[in-house]
């Protein structure tokens, strides 16, 4: 049975990736996708949302559109990071669909809801946020009961070592810390697994622009063509011979976990901070050896973070999922 996942996504190039993998890859049942402003402002990221699945014959996914602004901050788009259109000015048509016409976080409740009530382990749902987790914030925060109907979270943000959004934080989290610091809490209090795929591994799964020309020579109008100059959009705009999937990594963590090395560990986000607001501080001390002198002492929220990713077998994957070499 293929595993239930839903995804909350700023699209964004690399969620785009990412959409393309989990609306194809036959071991996911992609049940719904929820838009956040992040990347793009959210009127855009729900167009460009709708378009990709439409591109891949995927309209029976229901999409709705979340949270517009962030819970504290101003939204900061990265538009400069993947065009003005959010998904790499490729002069795509637009899809005209309209979304579903329910906010994220209903949408959400409802799907994770409908998982908990067959009592089935099997229907839990796997959410992938791949953006600033406002509306995952206030769906916990709203609906703390769509705890039994997760099995498990797979994010990307964050980082233990290292920053994009500044060189502390990474963007997701940056964008707005406090929905991040209220996942984390959440999940801790409810008992909902997570797993941080950060900036550690997001940029390591990459894929070559030669092995997309020759879907770039087609030009086909289709999922392979639209990956293919997803990849050569980044490629062009970083002046690199490659690009990374980003998002689509933690989709395929989901798929094949046994790709990433995590270590379970201490995470918090900062709040405060001069120049490290948004910062994920990972823990990696050794608390068997007593750090009661600690004054903070040990943060509440203990989650997997991916440290090490087996980026070829990613980049293959996406690759082959998103060409059509699967199935
Ligand atoms: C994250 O921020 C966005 O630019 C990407 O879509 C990704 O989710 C990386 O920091
Ligand atoms: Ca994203």
């Amino acid at each position: 049975m293929a595993l239930p996942v839903v995804l909350d996504v700023d699209t964004g190039v690399d969620d785009a990736c990412a959409l393309l993998l989990a609306a194809q890859h036959p071991a996911l049942d992609l049940r719904a996708v929820t838009c956040v402003g992040g990347n793009a402002p959210l009127e855009v990221v729900v167009t460009n949302t709708l378009t990709v699945l439409d591109v891949v014959g995927r309209q029976d996914v229901p999409v709705a559109a979340g949270a517009a602004l962030p819970l504290l901050e101003d939204p900061v788009d990265a538009r400069h990071v993947h065009g003005r259109d959010g998904m790499g000015d490729l002069d795509w048509p637009r899809s005209t669909r309209e979304p579903d016409p329910r906010h994220a976080v209903e949408l959400l409740r409802d799907v994770l809801l409908a998982a908990a009530v067959t009592g089935d382990p099997a229907d839990r749902v796997t959410l992938v946020p791949l953006a600033p987790l406002t509306n995952v914030a206030l769906l916990l925060r709203t609906y703390p009961q769509v705890a039994a109907g997760l099995r498990e979270v797979v994010f990307m943000g964050g980082a233990a070592a290292e920053g994009n959004a500044t060189a502390s934080a990474e963007f997701n989290v940056f964008h707005d810390p406090e929905a991040a610091a209220i996942v984390l809490d959440a999940c801790a209090d409810l008992g909902i697994a997570v797993t941080m795929y950060g900036l550690d591994v997001f940029y390591e799964p990459r894929v070559s622009r030669a092995s997309v020309q020759p879907l770039l020579d087609a030009a086909a109008g289709d999922g392979a063509d639209l990956a293919a100059r997803l990849i050569a959009f980044q490629c062009d705009r970083f002046g690199a011979d490659s690009a990374t999937i980003g998002d689509a990594g933690a989709v395929c963590a989901v798929i094949e976990p046994a790709g990433v090395t995590r270590a379970t560990l201490p995470v918090r986000v900062e709040l405060a901070g001069t120049w490290s607001r948004g910062r994920t501080i990972v823990d990696r001390r050794d608390w068997s050896g007593g750090l009661t002198h600690d004054p903070h002492g040990r943060a509440r929220s203990e989650i997997d973070v991916c440290l090490e990713v087996d980026a070829r077998r990613y980049a293959t994957l996406w690759f082959d999922t998103v060409t059509g070499g699967l199935g």
